[in-house]
């Protein structure tokens, strides 16, 4: 039997292994995905062990995405640009690391805005999530992609660190509520959004376009407080769940071979979600 997991902190909520085990069961995969709890400071031994056991690959959660990179033996050209890992693949004892969320976000957003180059983009935050995804449509050759977050330098580090061809403003919150009119594409990044913690919303989105695209990679609420205020405004909207699912999706394939069902995965994380 193959064995999957995914190691984090916390862990206990992850829903991938409803994902994968759905999967390894549709498609008759003799396989496991479980939970694997490491605490941030236990990284190298938890790693250690997970090695003795010969997994055959697994996902990578908060706090490890960053400090796993020194105890991998290889890296993909991008996921090493990004700087974080979310999908390890054991080939023949060799650890090689990927990085699914941005390519997760790029198939998911393509669904819906398939001739993306040209969009003028919006981003709402400068952290690990937005660092992904930045590289990822710097990589995949989107033109402009304008910076909104609280902290501006940590936007202008992200600019300056985008090693690929992309036109980028750094914008106050201000500034890009006046001129949001002018995107077709606006992508929200933050955990703002994310009940019950924070249910507001990052930016006002009173000028924008009709059929403009925002997209939110929150899935827990299904419609966090900008899709709602953007939808009332006709706005098209997408929630996380693409992202998350594709990035599974992804993840599979580089371990097995095989595309999987997003549909089917898909409806299994909406059931979940309740
Ligand atoms: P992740 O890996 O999920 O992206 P992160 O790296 O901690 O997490 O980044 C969180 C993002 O949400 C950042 O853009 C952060 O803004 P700062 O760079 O100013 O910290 C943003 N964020 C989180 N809480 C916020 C809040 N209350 N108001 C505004 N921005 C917030």
């Amino acid at each position: 039997m193959k064995r999957f997991a995914v190691i984090g902190d916390p862990i206990k909520h992850s829903m991938s292994p409803y994902m994968h085990n759905d999967l390894f069961q549709h498609y008759q995969i003799d396989a496991r995905y479980d939970r694997v709890h490491i605490e941030k400071g236990m990284l190298e031994t938890g790693l250690e062990l997970l090695k003795k056991d010969g997994l055959a690959g697994f996902n990578v959660t908060v706090p490890h995405k960053t400090d796993i990179l020194p105890f991998l033996d290889e890296l993909d050209p991008l996921c090493k640009e990004i700087g974080a890992v979310n999908t390890v693949v054991n080939e023949n004892g060799k650890w090689i690391g990927y990085n699914t969320d941005g390519a997760g976000y790029l198939a998911g957003i393509l669904k819906v805005m398939p001739e993306l180059k040209d969009k003028k983009t919006l981003m709402i935050g400068a952290g690990g999530a937005a660092r992904a995804i930045y590289f990822t449509l710097a990589h995949h050759g989107v033109e402009t992609i304008d910076i909104v977050n609280r902290t501006k330098v940590r936007a202008e580090q992200l600019k300056a660190a985008c090693p690929y061809p992309v036109q980028t403003a750094i914008l106050s919150a201000e500034a890009a509520e006046q001129q949001l009119g002018e995107y077709d594409l606006i992508i929200q990044t933050t955990s703002i959004g994310m009940s019950p913690e924070i249910d507001d919303s990052p930016l006002d989105v009173t000028n924008i376009k009709e059929n403009a695209l925002i997209s939110d990679i929150i899935y827990n609420p299904l419609e966090p407080k900008i899709l709602q205020e953007g939808k009332s405004r006709g706005a098209i909207v997408q929630n996380g769940i693409e992202m998350f699912v594709y990035q599974g999706a992804l993840a599979f394939e580089k371990w097995l071979g095989l595309m999987p069902d997003t549909d089917r995965m898909r409806k299994n994380v909406r059931k979940q979600l309740g």
